[in-house]
């Protein structure tokens, strides 16, 4: 579907409709394959909130900081980009801008509806498709048409995150299509636990946690090492092309510093740690670039 240039307030009916008609055949609730836990819930109800905390610098951090690498490794000539758990839309938004078709993904309509509303401020409508559905069935939505992948802070909510890389592998385009994914890093949860909340019991348990607590909306989240994402991806048949940390230190600056009038100067010194590997290993969040294994380019 292509969005229209329906008004903002009038995109969530719009987009149920476009849903059903999309072939799902049933409202959100009843969807086969969407699971209706807390995990899904909270990017329905609380769509806005997270919409809220992009605004924050931490949330701007997180995105800059992983699009800029991102863009390090964009093919030349990309004509489509897959947004996977799409969210409110930002990396979509900036990707349309340097041209590509973007298809949207997300199980969540709220948070659809936030990505058409961005996108038509943006004035990009007609450069974005989007899809209603569960990431871990992306190989049966497209084919093998996507330049580039992004599966940014997805894997950490869904049920089966090997399921998804491995659907997101089958529909790059070639070999020199890019996947960029982004996680919640485990050692980070262990630094963030002691610095900022000052809780040494959760920082210990964190140190060996497949969950960490969630902080937005109160749940858990799921954490990965670098080296259970990388053998995920290498399962996936994914090689991994280039390895970031995304927010090394940022989060534990001293109120003497002023995060917003600072914030070209963070940004700038935090893309400097993110390359290096003894402070990416840090990192609050780890972004691997990767490309089909076996490719030569
Ligand atoms: C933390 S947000 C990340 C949004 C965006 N990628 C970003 O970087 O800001 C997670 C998103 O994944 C979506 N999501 C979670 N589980 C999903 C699933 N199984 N299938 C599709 N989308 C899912 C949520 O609805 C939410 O929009």
């Amino acid at each position: 579907m292509s969005a229209n240039a329906a008004g903002c307030d009038l995109l969530l009916p719009v987009l149920s409709i476009y849903a059903l008609i999309l072939g799902d055949g049933m409202s959100h609730q009843h969807m086969p394959g969407i699971h209706t836990n807390e995990d899904s819930e909270r990017f329905r109800a609380g769509a806005a909130k997270y919409a809220a905390y992009l605004n924050t610098i931490e949330g701007r951090l997180r995105i800059d900081l992983a699009f800029a690498s991102l863009q390090e490794f964009l093919p030349q000539a990309s004509i489509s980009a897959l947004d996977v758990g799409c969210g409110t839309g930002v990396a979509t938004v900036r990707l349309a801008q340097l041209g590509l078709h973007v298809t949207l993904l997300d199980e969540s309509l709220p948070m659809l509806d936030l990505a058409m509303c961005a996108a038509q401020e943006a004035g990009v409508t007609e450069k974005i498709t989007l899809k209603h559905g569960n990431a871990v069935e992306i190989a049966d939505f497209f084919g093998a048409s996507f330049d580039v992948i992004v599966c940014h802070n997805i894997l950490e909510y869904v049920d089966h995150p090997f399921a998804v890389l491995r659907g997101a592998a089958r529909t790059l385009r070639n070999s020199s299509s890019v996947l960029s994914v982004v996680v919640r890093n485990q050692a980070g949860e262990v630094l963030k636990t002691a610095i900022k909340d000052g809780d040494l019991a959760a920082s210990e348990r964190n140190l060996t946690a497949e969950w960490a607590h969630e902080s937005l909306y109160g749940g858990k989240v799921r954490v990965f090492t670098a080296e259970s994402l990388r053998s995920m991806l290498a399962a996936a048949s994914l090689e991994v092309i280039a390895e970031r940390g995304v927010r090394v230190l940022s989060d534990y600056l001293p109120a003497t510093v002023s995060q917003n009038d600072e914030y070209q100067k963070i940004f700038e010194l935090e893309r400097k740690l993110g390359r290096r590997p003894e402070f990416a290993a840090i990192a609050r969040y780890t972004q691997c670039l990767a490309r089909r294994a076996g490719s030569s380019v």
